[in-house]
């Protein structure tokens, strides 16, 4: 039977909405950007009714020119940890701050070493960075004691659109796990972290696995979309669990890098695990298992930064097209990417962008390598992490926006020294999202059915042994710059 599922992948630029029919096509997409908000240097936050309106506006688009009425379910995929309260009534207290916003030093301080990460790792499987929701949440309690008291309900970010479209107040898992409220082993609300951060329960959303139907589009939401009624809408995940699902990242032991505004590397398993350091976030996946992943926060975004507002150009690939093969791993120039501080493995918010072995010869190539090349060994840095655990990669599903650069898919590969895969969606959490939306509505039984029938491999990037071995080289130089900037940084704010 024909139907149609629609994929939201609610980013920090913009959200990403995919109509895709019961056979895993995509049949049409829309993007529609909002703003992002830096109140104060290293803060970010972005308004939740912005994120709406371009959801409806989007979704209207999509539809456009195609038969609503086949519309059977919505998946929807967000950045994580965002911090959305509302009061009584369903007002939006103060704008969402974001997975990257890096205000919450002291209340991650007080949480690291006052409750102490031991008992952190015990009740949630993982420890505080700076963006997580809890220390966001102490936060507010400080600073915004009024806007505090007010608050009737928490959220994350896709459940806000999933709240505006059925009215269910509800999370996944996965997203769920990043808020560092969780007993992610056992995924269920932690008492004591909810004491310790003065929530109470009701305040929370009933949670849920991704791919369960949490409720169905209200019939005057839509009618205002012209969606049929009795639309269903799944949890959803977080994007980064959405886009390993949209990657195939599904089966014990898969990886899957994906290159937006930030830079993650995802590790998929059957089974719970934490890492004994907490430097790997331990969290459910969407699929029922868990995952481990190590987070950079600018990643994309170093590169639109750099090409946007330093070399004024909106000509990325033409940025990238005289850098040959010959050149990599024969930059003289280091970049450290951390222009929000860094989350995974360091845990610093006051880390900066850095470019370091500038000379008079440098030229304004080698600088956007630089900055392609800076990224790939902060993942790298995590990948180091999981190796150490004894996990090994072998190779890679490659997503977001960054993946589609022929040259970084390159140097990923090179850096790491693993084949790299980019699926034919390169959509990641858009289709992720709408994947978990065919499971909800019984078009598969499970995920891993769903990704074994859907995904497939588009191109294969398999490392260059020279290449590698000149990477090898300068990534042991890499890695020794940060731990001698680590204590200046705090003094150059
Ligand atoms: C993950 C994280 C980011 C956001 C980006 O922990 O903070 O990847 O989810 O949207």
């Amino acid at each position: 039977m024909r139907r149609y599922y629609i994929g939201v992948d609610l980013g920090t630029s913009a959200v990403k909405l995919l109509l895709v029919d019961e056979k895993g096509e995509i049949l049409s997409s829309v993007t529609k950007e909002y703003p992002l908000l830096f109140p104060q240097p290293g803060w970010s936050e972005q308004e939740p009714e912005k994120w709406w309106s371009a959801c409806r506006e989007g979704i209207k688009e999509l539809l456009n020119g195609y038969d609503a009425s086949l519309v059977a379910g919505i998946g929807c995929g967000g950045q994580m940890h965002g911090l959305v309260v509302l009061d009584r009534d369903n007002n939006v207290i103060r704008p969402a701050i974001l997975w990257n916003d890096g205000r919450t030093s002291e209340e991650v301080d007080y949480l690291n070493n006052v409750i102490g990460k031991e008992r952190l790792s015990e009740l949630t499987a993982n420890i505080a960075f700076a963006g997580f929701t809890a220390p966001k949440i102490l936060w507010m309690k400080k600073h915004e004691k009024e806007k505090f008291d007010r608050i009737a309900r928490i959220m994350l970010p896709k459940d806000y659109i999933n709240y505006m479209l059925t009215g269910a107040h509800v999370c996944d898992y996965s997203d769920a796990s990043g808020m560092l409220l969780l007993d992610v082993k056992n995924k269920r609300w932690s008492k004591e972290m909810l004491e310790i951060c003065c929530v109470r329960e009701d305040q929370l959303p009933r949670l849920y696995e991704s791919y369960e139907v949490v409720g169905t589009v209200k019939r005057d939401v839509a009618a205002s979309l012209g969606l049929p009624e009795g639309v269903k809408v799944v949890a959803g995940a977080g994007d980064n669990a959405a886009a390993a699902v949209g990657t195939g990242t599904v089966t014990d032991g898969a990886c899957n890098i994906s290159l937006g505004t930030s830079g993650t590397i995802f590790i998929s398993s059957d089974t719970f695990g934490v890492d004994p350091h907490n430097a790997l976030h331990a969290f459910a996946h969407a699929s029922g298992g868990w995952h481990l992943m190590g987070v950079v926060l600018s990643a994309a975004s170093c590169n639109k930064w750099f090409c946007d507002e330093i070399l004024k150009s909106r000509d990325y690939s033409g940025e990238q097209a005289d850098i040959t093969d010959d050149d990599l791993g024969r930059c003289s120039v280091f970049f450290l990417p951390y222009l929000m501080g860094e989350r995974s493995p360091i845990n610093d918010t006051d880390a900066r962008g850095t470019f370091i072995g500038l000379s008079m010869d440098t030229q304004r190539k080698d600088m956007v390598q630089a900055v392609l090349e800076g990224v790939a060994f902060a993942i790298r840095d995590s990948f180091e992490v999981a190796r150490a655990l004894g996990i090994t990669i072998h190779s890679s599903k490659l997503c977001g926006g960054g993946g589609k650069s022929p040259l970084w898919r390159k140097i990923m590969a090179n850096v790491l020294g693993i084949r790299i895969e980019v699926p034919s969606a390169e959509e990641g959490p858009g289709y992720g999202g709408a994947m978990l939306a065919m499971v909800g509505c019984g078009q598969y039984e499970s995920v891993a059915q769903c990704a074994g029938d859907l995904v497939s491999t588009a191109r294969v990037i398999e490392p260059d042994p020279a290449i590698k071995e000149r990477y090898e080289e300068r990534y042991q130089k890499f890695r020794r710059i940060y731990p001698q900037l680590k204590s200046l940084f705090p003094e150059l704010k």
